[in-house]
């Protein structure tokens, strides 16, 4: 097979066939593509798009480029969760240990920050001790003797997914919905699990700026799993304001320890507990998300949840006397309030860039190798539609150092828009599909 042929082809909008997409992957994950026609590929796909079918195709080869957890030692439906990434996105900190409190085995595989967004590893590691680098073998082990694991993804997992990101992310190629639904699906059948809760987030910290951008993909997603024979659920959910208050990774950490704790009702627990409501329908647990609320419910006011969130650090090495002693976390060296500069109602937030504040006081990473300083970050002390008073607080800054606090706090100021006029309430969560 030549593959300049087949570049012709897609650039042509032609169809692409099971062993030209299979050529393609192998080539890309062996090397013996080089990477200037991958990327020529990648730019062809992402102007002319590609099919279901050619995109399940992709996500099945992708998929095989490398080992495939094997979870039947495991007893029971393994149902795994993955969020298309935000800002606040802390959902996996607070329904993995609720759900698996609940006897839902979780083997819940993880990433590091990048960019805007946050990563659950990253969050994690803010414990001390914690260790998410786990082998198979071990996570395996830890699943049946404490009923879940957060971890890393293993190298030898989808690894033509690496190859191909590194490309798009370079190419201008990254907001392309066959290519970025053939990396997600890829790697989650890949972890192994029977069934996957789909969080596809639309909105100004999103990939995806509109719910109708969001539905597609969320449709080529549950299309591909399903061609693989697993079952798929997603929820589409709104990404213009962060999900939670804090941002940052101890900052979450606590953040996602009190709702375990407390009774609290915000935005980010409705999202995590209707996640994982489904994942305990999915998971033959619950007869329904009603039912599944309510026992998700019963587990936090039984402090069912945070026990088991006290296992899973336990399990990996980390101290859980950080989830009640928060000294225990560190403490950034340098705070700074962000004053209003006018008064009325939170209009906007720009939650791209506060995932770039967040980035610029050293919660998160510009490049890949960057080191991350785990207690920076924000507080956000206003939502959209909240009114604001001139010079009053509406975030909290973190860093290591004054002048990090004021490039964040000027990010800030710049990415919250105040107007003498209430917004438009937009529904938390826009749509369920499966
Ligand atoms: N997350 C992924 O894993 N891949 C993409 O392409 C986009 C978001």
């Amino acid at each position: 097979m030549n593959f300049t042929d087949l570049i012709i082809k897609k650039r042509d909008k032609n169809k692409l066939k099971k062993e030209e997409i299979e050529f393609f992957i192998k080539g890309s994950s062996e090397g013996t593509i080089p990477d200037y026609q991958i990327a020529a590929m990648l730019m062809a796909i992402y102007l002319n798009g590609l099919d279901d079918e050619e995109t399940a195709l992709l996500t099945a080869a992708m998929t095989s480029s490398g080992e495939i957890l094997d979870l039947s030692a495991i007893p029971g439906i393994k149902v795994d969760k993955h969020s298309t990434g935000g800002v606040a996105d802390t959902t996996t900190l607070i329904l993995a240990p609720l759900t698996a409190s609940l006897g839902l085995p979780v083997v819940k595989m993880c990433g590091r920050g990048l960019g805007h967004t946050g990563g659950t590893l990253d969050k994690l590691e803010s414990i001390p001790g914690v260790q998410v680098e786990l082998t198979p073998t071990r996570a395996v082990e830890q699943v049946k003797s404490c009923g879940a694991v957060i971890m890393g993804q293993t190298s030898d997992l989808a690894p033509a997914d690496k190859v191909l990101y590194a490309l798009r992310d370079v190419t201008g190629t990254v907001e392309s919905i066959p290519l970025i639904a053939a990396s997600i699906m890829s790697k989650k059948l890949a972890a192994g699990a029977d069934a996957i809760v789909l969080d596809v987030k639309w909105g100004s910290g999103a990939f995806m700026k509109t719910p109708e951008e969001a539905e597609r993909l969320t449709k080529t997603m549950i299309a591909a799993g399903k061609k693989a024979g697993r079952k798929t659920a997603a929820f589409i959910t709104d990404m213009n304001q962060p999900l939670g208050n804090n941002i940052g990774n101890s900052l979450e950490v606590i953040e996602a320890a009190g709702i375990l704790k407390w009774h609290i009702d915000n935005d980010l627990k409705t999202v995590a507990l209707a996640l994982g409501s489904k994942m305990l329908v999915l998971g033959g647990i619950a007869e329904n998300t009603a039912k599944g609320l309510d026992m998700l419910n019963e587990n936090i006011e039984n402090g069912k949840g945070l026990k088991k969130f006290e296992e899973i650090i336990k399990a990996q090495g980390g101290n859980p006397a950080a989830l009640y002693d928060y000294n225990l976390l560190g403490k950034a060296s340098f705070s700074l309030e962000v004053k209003a500069a006018a008064g009325g109602f939170v209009y906007e937030i720009n939650t791209y860039e506060i995932g770039k504040a967040s980035a610029a006081l050293g919660a998160g990473r510009l490049s890949k190798d960057d080191k991350i300083d785990l207690n920076a970050g924000i507080i956000m002390k206003k939502r959209l539609g909240d009114s604001v008073k001139p010079g009053e607080t509406i975030a909290e800054v973190f860093a290591k150092s004054k002048e990090k606090c004021i490039e964040g706090a000027n990010i800030i100021q710049g990415a919250v828009c105040i107007k003498k006029k209430i917004p438009e309430k937009k529904p938390l969560i826009f749509k369920e599909l499966d």
